[in-house]
């Protein structure tokens, strides 16, 4: 592929006003990236000593190809970082927490005192349990406080959190209960979206069979009036397992190498990959973004739209934010319920100073019009934030101007569950180029290269890879560290992420799209494996193969193609049945928008389906190569 933007017209920049540099935490990014080449330990040594350790570490880093160790022996607790450190200081009495529910009003505020005292009284009902360290919690949960409070409840104690998304359903959170052999199982009666409540009981109850680890599940009750019976072998209400219990709860000592968390991401052949983060590195790796990339000053409001549930709300609505001391927003809301405004009056009434946000929701607001943002005043941003999947620029320049207001620097930050942290970005204060996001974030060593590891020439696509290893990189897949390694292995030397990318003349970095068999819907990232793998559980289809197409809004949407078993035929209503049964499966956010019905599918003779002569068939374009496939 040929970047036109390189081979022929100038590219095109937005330079911030140069406020943006001179009091940014960063300072100049090139001086800041070259302090990390000239001494990268001492460097991360620096970012480290910021945080607090129980017993310093020996080391700062130790590679031993495809292993690294990072803070060797150093002993903290990332919650004695996020809670203790602030209350012991002088944010004790600043706020933590601001939780915006849908109804109007409807708002619960949390200071570090009081988040403080709730993550420990639940840290000590998790205790009373039986809960250790080392035990595995699954959390499934909608945007609750109490969410955030199980999270740093379960890391307070050394157990190891796995977060499975409320969007999930029954066999996708079966498969993660399983998958890290969860003791315990958090809960809520329910979620409300759009004004209704959606029951998630009936959800876990299905989960938890055939889950022979689960010994409890926690239910947080919010329906009070007539609320949810509880089932009292297994089954205990969020507030009767943290009564009768102290809220004093010393954070446990945990070496920098020990797990953190388990949180599954979908994978591009089999069942989802459970990415484990541990204890040092993630927090030094989640705190240096957080105050250096976004820029958090102590009296900004930071509001991170996405879920705790992924990858972007544990590093930077839970763990990064707090691991600063900021004020950090969630909301339990649909950004167009009740009408589109929903989210600008949110930054208004609470003057948000950093909205982190993704393409697909911008992409949205852009379709809904600019009267609704015009409406409020949304003169507090100063600083806005991108993930998830590229920012085209026509994205990028309404986000700058219709919300921006052609003042606000846009981080458009590259990243993955994998990485933990941000790793390739625009710093504040150097000129943006839209579609870009930038250039390596000082401490990591981003390439594009071909397949043996060989840097392209710039203007060229290649893959996407990591050349050092960084302090928040995944130590392992739970239970497979095979498939870590070919992270590792795959191309020499690097770290392969999965991503296409360009790189222009002036080293900033373009990202195409995923390499492999993921397709990103919304930002969610989805495997074909587990889609084709719901599809081929019903009793009428032979087989499936499913592809991504691009979509304006979306970025993309799921197309499968199936073929049926013998006494099926291809019907409307077979269509509308496996789309129900897959989103009843896993759930709303991997449900296919189209469904074609075929009487075979492309294979290779090593009988593999080649998605891509379906997708290039779908797109009318070449499908390429296809002497390899079967007859
Ligand atoms: C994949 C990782 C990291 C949090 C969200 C998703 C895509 C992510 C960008 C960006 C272009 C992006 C990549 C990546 N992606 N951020 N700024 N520009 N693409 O985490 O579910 O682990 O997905 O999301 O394809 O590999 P994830």
């Amino acid at each position: 592929m040929d970047m036109s933007a390189d081979s022929g017209q100038q590219p095109k920049y937005y330079t911030p006003d140069p406020s943006y540099r001179v009091h940014s935490w960063m300072g100049d990014y090139s001086w800041t990236y070259n302090e990390f080449v000239k001494d990268p330990d001492k460097f991360w040594d620096h970012i480290a000593q910021k945080l607090h350790w129980f017993s310093p570490y020996d080391k700062v880093s130790e590679w031993n190809y495809p292993y690294a160790k990072w803070f060797v022996n150093g002993k903290t607790n990332i919650t004695y970082n996020c809670l203790d450190r602030h209350v012991l200081g002088d944010r004790r009495n600043k706020v933590a927490l601001i939780w915006k529910g849908e109804y109007p009003e409807e708002e619960r505020v949390f200071t570090y005192r009081q988040l403080y005292r709730e993550v420990q009284r639940f840290a000590n009902g998790l205790k009373k349990l039986g809960v250790v360290k080392g035990d595995r919690v699954c959390i499934y949960m909608p945007v609750i406080p109490e969410q955030v409070i199980a999270m740093l409840a379960c890391t307070r104690i050394g157990a190891i959190h796995s977060v499975v998304f409320g969007g999930y359903g029954a066999a996708a959170l079966n498969q993660r209960i399983v998958g890290a052999g969860a003791k315990i199982v958090i809960t809520a009666d329910m979620a409300i979206r759009r004004g209704k409540a959606i029951p998630l009981k009936h959800i876990i109850e299905e989960a938890v069979i055939n889950a022979p680890t689960v010994e409890k599940i926690i239910i947080l009750r919010r329906e009070q009036r007539t609320p949810v019976e509880l089932h009292s072998e297994m089954e205990i209400d969020f507030y009767e397992a943290m009564a009768d219990v102290s809220s004093d709860c010393p954070a446990e000592v945990m070496d920098a190498e020990d797990p953190l968390f388990i949180l599954y991401t979908s994978g591009t052949t089999g069942a989802p990959k459970g990415i484990v983060h541990t204890c040092g590195g993630y927090m030094v790796g989640v705190y240096y973004t957080t105050k250096y990339i976004f820029d958090i000053k102590e009296h900004d409001v930071y509001w991170c739209t996405a879920d705790p549930g992924w990858i972007t709300g544990h590093s930077y609505v839970v763990y990064g934010p707090l691991s600063v001391g900021a004020t950090v927003l969630i909301a339990e809301n649909t950004p167009d319920y009740p009408d589109p405004g929903t989210w600008w009056k949110i930054v208004e009434e609470y003057g948000v100073n950093i909205l982190y946000t993704a393409p697909t929701a911008i992409r949205m607001f852009m379709k809904l019009g600019e009267e609704w943002p015009n409406k409020y005043n949304l003169s507090s941003l100063r600083v806005l934030g991108s993930v998830g999947e590229p920012l085209n620029p026509e994205a990028f320049e309404w986000f700058y101007h219709v919300i921006g207001k052609d003042k606000c620097p846009i981080v458009d930050t590259w990243w993955q569950t994998e990485t933990g942290m941000h790793m390739v970005t625009t710093v504040l204060g150097e000129p943006m180029r839209p579609g870009f996001v930038g250039k390596s974030v000082p401490g990591i060593v981003a390439d594009v290269v071909d397949k043996d590891g060989n840097s392209v020439e710039p203007g060229k696509s290649g893959f996407l890879v990591i050349k050092k290893p960084w302090p928040s990189m995944m130590r392992t897949i739970w239970n497979n560290d095979e498939r870590y390694r070919k992270y590792w292995e795959t191309i020499p030397g690097c770290y392969q992420v999965g991503d296409l990318a360009i790189r222009g003349e002036d080293g900033y970095i373009m990202v195409i799209g995923r390499s492999d068999d993921l397709i990103i819907v919304s930002g969610h990232n989805i495997g074909t494996a587990e889609v084709e793998s719901a599809l081929v559980s019903h009793k009428a289809v032979a087989e499936a193969a499913v592809i991504g197409k691009p979509d304006p809004l979306k970025g993309n949407t799921i197309k499968a193609f199936v073929t049926l078993r013998v006494g099926h035929t291809p019907s409307e209503k077979l269509k509308n049945e496996l789309i129900y049964h897959v989103r009843i499966t896993l759930g709303p956010i991997a449900m296919p928008s189209e469904i074609e019905f075929v009487d075979s599918l492309p294979k290779t003779r090593s009988g593999k389906i080649v998605r891509r002569v379906l997708k290039a068939k779908e797109m009318g374009m070449d499908p390429g190569d296809i002497s390899t496939l079967d007859e």
